[in-house]
Parts: C-alpha cells; structure tokens; sequence
C-alpha cells in the first residue's frame, strides 16, 4: 500500500517503536493519529499537525475517542497500526494471574478491541490494512516470557486469521516480529526482568528507527508479516527444524532462581 496521503492510527506512539513509526510514515507522507497515555511526550511526537488521543488504550472510551476523533478530522482511517505493548519477565508457575490478565488487555484485547471498530469503517470502503506487532517471542516461546510469548502468539493467529476473513473486503493484514530493539520496554516491563545474559545482547539489538523503517517498507510492499532484523528468521527456522535443540539451549540460558 502506498503510504502517501494515508491516514494512521498508531498506538504507543509517545517513545520507542511507536514514536519511530510516527516518524517514519510522516516522512512518507501519512497524516497522523497518534495514541498514548502521556500527553506531553505525545505532544511533543506529534508535532503540529498530527492529531492526539491521550489515554489508556486497554479502556473502550479511549479506543472509541481515538477512533472516532480520527474519522472526525480525516474522514477515514487507511491503516491501523497496533503497536503499545508491555512485557512481563516472570516464569509462568509463579506469575501473578492479576498482572497476566493487564498484560493482555493490552497486548491482546485493546488491538482486538480497536480491530472491531475500524474494520467496518474499511469494509465499506473496500480498503485499509491492519498492522499488529507482534514480537520474535510470537514465532518462538521464551521462557520467563512464556506468558508474554502467549499474548503475541495469540496476536499473531488473530492477524493470520483476519487476513482469511478480510480476504474478500480489500482489507489487507500484516504482523511484525522485532527481534531486541533499542527501547525503554525491558524498564518499562509490568514486572521482573530478563537475565544478565540476555540483557548482553544489547549490544546486538537494532534501533527503533531501524525497526520502523522494516515496519513501513512492509506496509508498502504489503509483507504478510516483518520479521526484524530479517536475520531473526534464521532463529525462527532453525526453531521449526530443531525444537529440543533451541529448548535445552534457552532452558541453560534461563537456568536458576529469576531475581
Ligand atoms: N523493544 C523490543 O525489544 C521489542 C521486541 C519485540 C516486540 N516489541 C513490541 O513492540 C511494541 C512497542 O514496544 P517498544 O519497545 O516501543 O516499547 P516502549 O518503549 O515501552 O513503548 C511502549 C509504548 O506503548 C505505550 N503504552 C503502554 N501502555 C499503554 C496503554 N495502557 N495505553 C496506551 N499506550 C500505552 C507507551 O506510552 P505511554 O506510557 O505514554 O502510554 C509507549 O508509547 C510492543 O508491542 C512490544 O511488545 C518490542
């Protein structure tokens, strides 16, 4: 799809991959919607021209003012862009269910919840595209982040799913699977936090300019799905072709008590 002239929503926009995508598919033209609860680094995101929803996402009121707001100041919405997400670094056994349940309000019903309102909108007109970020760990389960893992795995089925119901409608569907981006999301996380040895890669992970920059030359192209940086794909599949391997190699990596 070309992204000139096109009216985004983006979710998460006020830091990190979000903020990079206003950027990214502004400098191609799109005008912008931009979704966050911080009002004033989302401001400062926006710039002048494009329009603000301040709130939480994972509430309907904020979804529907985002949505509605939008439809109000451009008249249509081209491509939704689920991207807010939160992680939680805890094994499965011992995770709280109280914070598992907020994790997928927002990593799973909030884009399910914005889905419903915007597809009607471009069913009647015969077009749009609905992005949904996704993660590495939506390919493949990490553990302490197998819960985390779950809320993008079940992200990554509803866009494939949609993809076949939508199919007839004009209405395209693309998830995206970052590998380690440079963001605060490891602090920002609800609880815990990864072990040493992964926090080492670091030094491997790409920028969120980097991922945005994937994000938007797939909506271009119209990608079923980005994986970012595309070497990841090498892990995914080597994943499918040796699964006991992968698993005794994270199980040593993840060994011992979480701190
Ligand atoms: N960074 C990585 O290594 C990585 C890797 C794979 C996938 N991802 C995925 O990429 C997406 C973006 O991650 P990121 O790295 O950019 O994270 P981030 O830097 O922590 O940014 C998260 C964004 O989501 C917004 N947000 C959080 N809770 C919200 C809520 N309840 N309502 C509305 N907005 C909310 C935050 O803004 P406010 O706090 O202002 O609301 C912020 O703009 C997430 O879905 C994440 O799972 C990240």
């Amino acid at each position: 799809m070309r992204i000139d002239g096109k009216v985004v929503l983006i979710t998460g926009a006020s830091e990190g991959i979000g903020a990079a995508c206003a950027e990214s598919f502004r400098r191609r033209g799109a005008k912008l919607s931009l979704v966050a609860r911080s009002e004033e680094k989302l401001r400062q995101v926006a710039g002048g021209d494009a329009l603000i929803t301040v709130g939480d996402v994972t509430l309907p009121e904020t979804r529907a003012a985002a949505v509605a707001g939008t439809l109000e100041r451009y008249g249509t919405i081209d491509i939704l862009l689920n991207n807010a997400g939160v992680g939680l670094y805890s094994p499965s056994w011992r995770a709280s269910i109280e914070e598992t349940r907020r994790m997928y309000e927002l990593n799973f019903f909030a884009p399910l919840g914005l889905i419903q309102l915007v597809v009607p909108h471009m069913r009647a007109k015969k077009s749009g595209m609905i992005v949904n970020v996704s993660s590495i760990a939506g390919k493949m389960t990490l553990p302490w982040f197998t819960l985390y893992s779950s809320t993008k795995f079940a992200l990554g089925s509803l866009t494939n799913g949609l993809r076949m119901e939508l199919r007839y409608d004009g209405i395209q569907t693309m998830v995206v699977c970052p590998g380690y981006v440079k963001t605060r999301f490891q602090t920002n996380v609800i609880d815990g936090q990864p072990p040493d040895r992964l926090l080492r890669g670091r030094k491997f992970a790409i920028t969120p300019v980097q991922c945005a920059e994937a994000i938007a030359r797939g909506v271009e192209r119209g990608a079923r799905t980005v994986v970012t940086p595309a070497y990841s794909w090498i892990y995914i599949a080597f994943h499918g072709l040796f699964p006991s391997l992968v698993d005794s190699q994270l199980a040593a990596i993840y060994h011992g008590d979480p701190p």
